[in-house]
C-alpha cells in the first residue's frame, strides 16, 4: 500500500477501504507518513467528504492510536458528555454532579480553554487546591468512591488526533464535518464511556455557525457512535449568546454552585436539565422525561450539590466552597463595572465578542502553553430582550491584571442596543 495512492483515490472522490484508512492513520502517528501527505489527504477529505462508514473507520483508527481507557473496573453504565465548545459553558460542573447523584458513574475527561472558548478544567482548577491530573487507575478509584471524577485529558489519548488537529489548524482543513466528527468521537471513544451525550452548539460563539451544519455534525457523530457500539444521543443548542450570566473561570464556578442550589438563570437551568436528563436516561434506561424529573429532584433535595462537594474534596479542594464560594475562591485584584453607553432595547449579547472580552481579561489561552487566570471573567447583570437606560450597569469585569480598553471595545461589540 502507498500513501500517495490513498490520497489520489480520495482526491478523485473514491471511498476508502478500512485497511487504507488504518494504514494511513497508523503510518502518520508513527511518523512514517510525512506531514505533506497527511495534509494532502486532509484537503482531499475536506473537498470530497467521507461517508458514515469511512468516518467511523477513521474515528476508530484515531481512537486506537494511543491509550484506550478501561473503565470496566467501575460497575454500571458509564455515560460521558461532550460539548462542542461555547461561551460561559459551565455545564459539566452542573450535570456531572447531578448525574452522579442519580447513581450514574461519571468518569469524565475534559479540556482546557483554547482561544476564546473556555475549558472545564481551568474552571475547576480555579478552586484552590483542586487538581485534575490523574492516572486512569486513580480515576477509577475516585469514581468507585465518590461516583464522579473530572480529570484533564491524558497526553496518550488519541495521539493521531493531536497530530492531525495541529496539522488541520495550519492547513485550512478544520471546518470539515467528517474530520471534526472523527476528531471529537475518537477522544470520546478512547475515553472509555459506554454511552455519550453530545451537546452540539451553533451560532457566533461556536464552531458551527448554522443550525444545519450543527445538525449534520450531530447526525455524523451519532452514526459513528452507533457504528462502534456506543449509545450516542445529541442535542443542538444555540451559542449566539453566552450560556448563563457568567463567562470566565471562578465566576462560572460560583454560577454552577448557585444552579446546583436550585437557582441559576433559566436558560442555563433548562440546558442543564435537558443534558443531565439524557445522561440519566442512557445510564438508567429510563425516558428522557423521567431523566429530567430525576435531575430536578436531585437538585431540589440537595444531593447534587453534596455530590459536587464530594468531588471537590476528593480532588483536593475545600468543600466549603459550596457554602461560601466567594470566600473560598478568593478575589480578583482588578474589577470594573461596564455601563450602557445609551438607552434602548438590548437586542443581543454576542457570544463571540463576550468570549473575546473574557479571553482579553485572561480567562482564555492564545496557545496551549499559556496559563489561564482563575479570577478572570465577566458577570452579567442582565440577559438580552430587555429595555435598558443609559448609564445602567450591564456587567462587572474581573482580572488579575489591569483592565484595558481592548476589553471595553469587545463589550461595546457584545452589547447590541437598538432603538426599538
Ligand atoms: N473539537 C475537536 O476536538 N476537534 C475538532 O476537529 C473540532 C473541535
Amino acid at each position: 500500500m502507498r500513501a500517495v495512492d490513498i490520497i489520489i483515490k480520495k482526491r478523485d472522490g473514491g471511498v476508502l477501504k478500512p485497511e487504507e484508512i488504518r494504514y494511513f492513520v497508523d503510518g502518520y502517528t508513527r511518523g512514517e507518513i510525512p506531514d505533506e501527505q497527511a495534509a494532502a489527504l486532509m484537503m482531499a477529505i475536506f473537498y470530497k467528504g467521507m461517508d458514515y462508514k469511512e468516518t467511523a473507520e477513521l474515528t476508530l483508527a484515531m481512537a486506537r492510536s494511543g491509550e484506550q481507557v478501561d473503565l470496566s473496573g467501575i460497575p454500571g453504565v458509564k455515560v460521558d458528555k461532550h460539548s462542542t465548545g461555547g461561551i460561559g459553558d459551565k455545564t459539566t460542573l452542573i450535570v456531572g454532579p447531578v448525574a452522579a447523584a442519580c447513581g450514574i458513574p461519571v468518569a469524565k475527561m475534559s479540556g482546557r480553554a483554547l482561544g476564546f472558548t473556555g475549558g472545564t478544567i481551568d474552571k475547576l482548577e480555579s478552586i484552590p487546591g483542586v487538581t485534575t491530573s490523574f492516572t486512569v487507575e486513580q480515576m477509577v478509584d475516585m469514581v468507585n468512591d465518590t461516583g464522579i471524577c473530572v480529570a484533564g485529558q491524558t497526553a496518550e489519548l488519541a495521539p493521531a488526533d493531536k497530530k492531525l488537529y495541529a496539522l488541520r489548524d495550519v492547513t485550512g482543513t478544520i471546518d470539515s464535518i467528517p474530520l471534526i466528527a472523527a476528531s471529537i468521537m475518537s477522544k470520546k471513544i478512547a475515553a472509555g464511556a459506554d454511552a455519550i451525550v453530545l451537546d452540539v452548539k451553533y451560532g457566533s460563539g461556536a464552531f458551527m455557525k448554522t443550525r444545519e451544519q450543527a445538525q449534520l455534525l450531530a447526525d455524523t457523530m451519532c452514526a459513528i457512535g452507533t457504528e462502534v457500539g456506543r449509545n450516542t444521543v445529541a442535542v443542538l443548542n444555540t451559542m449566539e449568546e453566552p450560556l448563563g450570566m457568567t463567562v470566565g473561570n471562578a465566576v462560572e464556578v460560583v454560577e454552577a454552585i448557585e444552579t446546583l442550589k436550585g437557582g441559576g438563570s433559566p436558560d442555563l437551568v433548562e440546558h442543564c436539565l435537558g443534558l443531565a436528563g439524557k445522561m440519566i436516561a442512557l445510564g438508567l434506561g429510563v425516558s428522557f422525561e423521567e431523566g429530567e424529573r430525576l435531575a430536578q429532584e436531585r437538585i431540589d433535595d440537595g444531593s447534587a450539590l453534596n455530590k459536587f462537594g464530594d468531588m471537590i474534596e476528593a480532588q483536593g479542594g475545600d468543600r466549603r466552597v459550596c457554602i461560601d464560594p466567594e470566600k473560598y475562591l478568593g478575589k480578583a485584584e482588578y474589577s470594573q463595572v461596564y455601563y450602557a453607553k445609551k438607552q434602548g432595547y438590548l437586542r443581543k449579547i454576542d457570544g463571540y465578542s463576550m468570549g473575546m472580552a473574557a479571553f482579553t481579561l485572561g480567562a482564555g489561552r492564545a496557545v496551549k502553553t499559556d496559563s489561564s487566570d482563575p479570577h478572570a471573567g465577566v458577570v452579567m447583570n442582565t440577559r438580552s430582550g430587555v429595555n435598558i437606560s443609559e448609564g445602567e450597569a450591564l456587567c462587572t469585569l474581573y482580572s488579575s491584571r489591569p483592565i484595558g480598553s481592548e476589553v471595553i471595545a469587545w463589550l461595546d461589540n457584545a452589547y447590541e442596543i437598538c432603538e426599538e
